[in-house]
């Protein structure tokens, strides 16, 4: 048993990691044939391409995937610790498992993801879920097969969660979700520690995938047809800082964008690290998609200290200004956190001013959680419930006001839709433009899912736009 704990997962040493190419142990595959497994993902992209790793795992061991849970013989939990609510939609998935292990003994229930690797969360389960048959952690997905096959065999509690990274592992199977579009991971973990996140201790320090190995996956991926890529990190801005010191984001956009891959998206970017060279490689490529993903989390300078993003409002609008109009026609989107502790009136409506001054395309909004282990849970907090669910309702009002706002400016233009499907009446197909806007559009011909079309913007909506296909 192995157990996680945050003193080892703060640590950030030098470069001890090695890379492997992983191994299946063949003593093990299809030994689960005819055996079913229900997999649920809760939070981020990065969840969701890990979940892809793990089906890849679940069929070589003999798994067939069901899509109820009541149907299952083995229910894993993909979890996320990011804010309060992403754990409670888990402790209640577990509380429903219970009572359908209480039917079905010998249901196997399993727990991974970012929750795992919380002290706290393992000590509950420990003590309190111990029909939970086996839990592992985000650096050690890997050795999936290995302890769910003993958790199976010994019918003990099996907990395997490292604090610290352990090896880059490379060649872990993957079933990707979509055939169209791919995740491909660029770095690993986080090395800011914003007061207020969690990720630092999930997602171990900051390490990067070697040149090689992402363009190879890349080239990969295009000679199976894929259309689009997202370049997958905490903060991708940080790429290859820890393994080159003339190598960075913007050299590896380059580098892909001179492939013939039609979209290259990547997520997501902290200001800090962006740099000029990367803005212009953004704007000269036309298959880097204009579309950037830039946190903010606070307007007011007070609080972006505290929060340790190492940036001010002014410098923030500054780079957001240089991406404006470095890159034709791009869309920013944004993260905000409102009452973070002690967060004052006015602290607020410096960030109701910088939302107004940047019109984002695009908005993620929330209530400061308190992260137990993170510097921001021990401040004192005396902005009550109330206010802090009134300031996001305000900051909600204008940010939407701008969605429309921008999708209103595209009505009667030409946009590029990479096709997704059929809308639920089957009666309009349903894509993303360049921008990541969701469009549905009429069709008076033929087109095929994953193919990239031109559609006419005839009506804008706050949160879609209403097309038709050209030509
Ligand atoms: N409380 C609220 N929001 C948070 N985020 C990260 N940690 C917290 C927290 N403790 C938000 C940030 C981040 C996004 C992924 O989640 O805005 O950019
Ligand atoms: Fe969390 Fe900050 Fe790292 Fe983003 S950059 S994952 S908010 S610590």
């Amino acid at each position: 048993m192995h157990l996680p704990n945050y003193v080892d997962a703060r640590r950030r040493e030098n470069n001890d990691y090695k890379r492997v190419e992983f191994k299946f142990d063949d003593k093990i595959r299809n030994k689960y044939l005819g055996k079913t497994y229900f997999l649920k993902t809760y939070g981020c992209q990065m969840n969701e391409h890990d979940s892809e790793n793990i089906d890849a795992l679940l069929i070589e061991l003999g798994f067939s995937k069901v899509d109820d849970y009541e149907d299952a013989d083995l229910v894993l939990l993909n979890t996320c610790s990011i804010r309060e609510n992403a754990h409670n939609k888990a402790f209640g998935m577990l509380g429903r498992l219970k009572h359908l292990k209480e039917k079905k003994h010998n249901l196997i229930i399993g727990l991974c993801g970012c929750m795992a690797q919380e002290a706290s969360v393992v000590e509950d389960i420990l003590n309190k879920y111990k029909y939970v048959n086996f839990v592992f952690g985000t650096h050690n997905l890997y050795q999936l097969p290995q302890i769910l096959d003993s958790a199976i065999s010994s019918l003990r509690q099996e907990i395997e969660v490292f604090s610290k990274e352990g090896d880059l592992v490379e060649g872990l199977p993957v079933v990707r979700a979509n055939s169209y579009k791919a995740y491909v991971n660029i770095i690993y973990g986080c090395n800011k520690f914003c007061t207020y996140c969690i990720v630092p201790y999930t997602r171990g320090k900051e390490r990067s995938r070697a040149k090689e190995d992402i363009l190879k996956e890349v080239d990969e991926l295009i000679n199976s047809g894929y259309k689009e890529i997202t370049l997958l990190g905490q903060n991708v801005n940080a790429y290859g800082k820890d393994l080159y010191s003339d190598y960075n984001l913007g050299n590896l956009l380059e580098d892909i964008a001179k492939k013939d891959i039609p979209r290259i998206r990547f997520m997501t970017s902290h200001p800090w690290d962006f740099t000029d060279e990367m803005v212009s490689v953004i704007g000269k490529y036309k298959n880097i998609m204009p579309s950037v993903h830039l946190p903010v989390q606070s307007g007011s300078n007070r609080i972006l200290k505290l929060m340790g993003r190492r940036y001010t409002k002014e410098s923030y609008l500054e780079l957001f200004n240089k991406i404006k109009s470095s890159v034709p026609n791009v869309a920013i989107s944004t993260d905000i956190i409102v009452g973070f502790p002690g967060e004052t009136e006015n602290d607020f409506l410096e960030t109701l001013d910088l939302a107004q001054k940047c019109k984002y395309d695009n908005a993620f909004t929330f209530i400061f959680s308190p992260r137990e282990g993170t510097p921001a849970c021990k401040l004192k907090d005396d902005v009550t419930i109330t206010e802090k669910e009134e300031r996001l309702q305000r900051l909600n009002e204008i940010v939407n006001k701008y969605f429309l706002f921008n999708n209103k400016k595209l009505e009667g233009k030409v946009v590029s839709v990479l096709v997704e499907g059929l809308s639920e009446k089957n009666d309009m197909y349903f894509g993303y433009t360049d921008t990541n806007k969701l469009i549905n559009f009429t069709v008076n011909r033929d087109v095929k899912i994953g193919d990239i079309v031109d559609v006419r913007v005839t009506s804008a909506k706050t949160w879609s736009l209403d097309g038709e296909l050209v030509g």
